[in-house]
């Protein structure tokens, strides 16, 4: 018969992203309502793998609501892609008597859950990631805050863009996952957008700007190009730079990590409490090897496997949308 949990661990890993402090204090919350002892992993599997450990208590998690980033830290650890880095974290793990781990992340963090899984500890995943390219999770946590941030700062381009009748061209994040930049470019009605999912070639770029409407009173053209696009920002910005078009000139604007900071917006605060308190049960009940988070609209466990296959969020039909919005 398996011994009852007494005692979990929890870590953020890789890409902080706004929510992940809310996550922590929910587990924390949810567990102490079982009787059941928080430890925080400080600084992800790099901590893991030194044994990094801190009691967490309601004292410890107290005011951390509005804080964006993560307060245990965070790492992208290679060391943890080794066999010798997993079982020296899991060893860590029973020397301090912790039945149970909850892994705060995106794509990578969730392959290293699934292997400690796999390896025998009982894991359980929590859908987090700006990037948004969890499979089957229809928002991660911090997704929609980042989304915001990268529109005001948009409308604040659009404003200068506008005034100087400039193309801008803006670099969002999304290392593998055109999806902040899709998003974003429909609700900030940008006039393309460039995607891992769905490259474009500069010719293709050239020929938008050059044929882009000249009867607008407030001639702009703004190309947001995702981070992980082919046609890089920067050869975009060179590539129109002299085109005949109804602006003139073009500026570059990396957004960058800016979007991963920030006070969290009131989704990512209920979608991270909802999913850590669903992680915690999974844990309590005996689980092992999901990933909690919103699925199929609802709060699910979605088996590991499943989590970290290739996502496919940015689809021909956004495509189509983003270009008639933004002719
Ligand atoms: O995984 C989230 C993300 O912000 C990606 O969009 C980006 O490519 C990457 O992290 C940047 O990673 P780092 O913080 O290590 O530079």
């Amino acid at each position: 018969m398996k011994r009852p949990v007494k005692s979990i661990a929890v870590l953020t890993s890789g890409g902080d992203a706004p929510g992940m402090n809310i996550a922590i204090r929910s587990v924390v919350k949810v567990a102490r309502t079982h009787g059941v002892d928080v430890t925080g992993v400080r600084g992800g599997y790099r901590g893991l793998i030194a044994g990094d450990f801190t009691p967490l208590d309601a004292e410890k998690v107290s005011d951390i609501i509005t804080r964006g980033g993560t307060m245990l830290g965070s790492s992208r650890e290679p060391r943890f892609l080794e066999d010798a880095g997993k079982r020296d974290g899991i060893a860590n793990l029973e020397r301090a008597g912790i039945d149970g781990l909850i892994v705060i992340g995106g794509n990578g963090s969730q392959s290293g859950a699934k292997s400690l899984h796999e390896l025998g500890f009982p894991t359980i995943g929590v859908a987090s990631t700006i990037d948004n390219d969890l499979h089957t999770f229809e928002m991660s946590i911090g997704v929609d805050t980042a989304l915001n941030t990268a529109l005001e700062m948009l409308d604040r381009l659009q404003d200068t863009a506008s005034s100087h009748n400039r193309a801008f061209v803006v670099e969002l994040m999304g290392r593998n996952s055109g999806y902040l930049a899709m998003m974003a470019g429909i609700a900030s009605g940008a006039n393309l957008v460039l995607t891992p999912e769905f490259p474009v070639t500069q010719d293709e770029v050239v020929e938008a700007c050059r044929t882009a409407p000249r009867d607008h009173s407030s001639p702009h053209f703004i190309i947001i190009v995702a981070e992980g696009s082919p046609l890089k920002a920067a050869q975009v910005v060179d590539g129109i730079q002299d085109v005949d078009g109804p602006f003139s000139g073009a500026r570059l604007t990396v957004l960058g990590h800016v979007q991963r900071g920030g006070t969290p917006l009131v989704f990512d605060r209920t979608l991270a409490a909802r999913s850590a308190e669903l992680a915690v049960r999974a844990l309590l009940e005996g689980k092992s090897g999901y990933v909690a988070g919103l699925s199929g609209g609802e709060y699910n466990l979605v088996p590991h496997e499943v989590a970290i296959q290739p996502d496919v969020k940015v689809t021909e039909s956004l495509v189509r949308l983003s270009r008639v919005l933004g002719a």
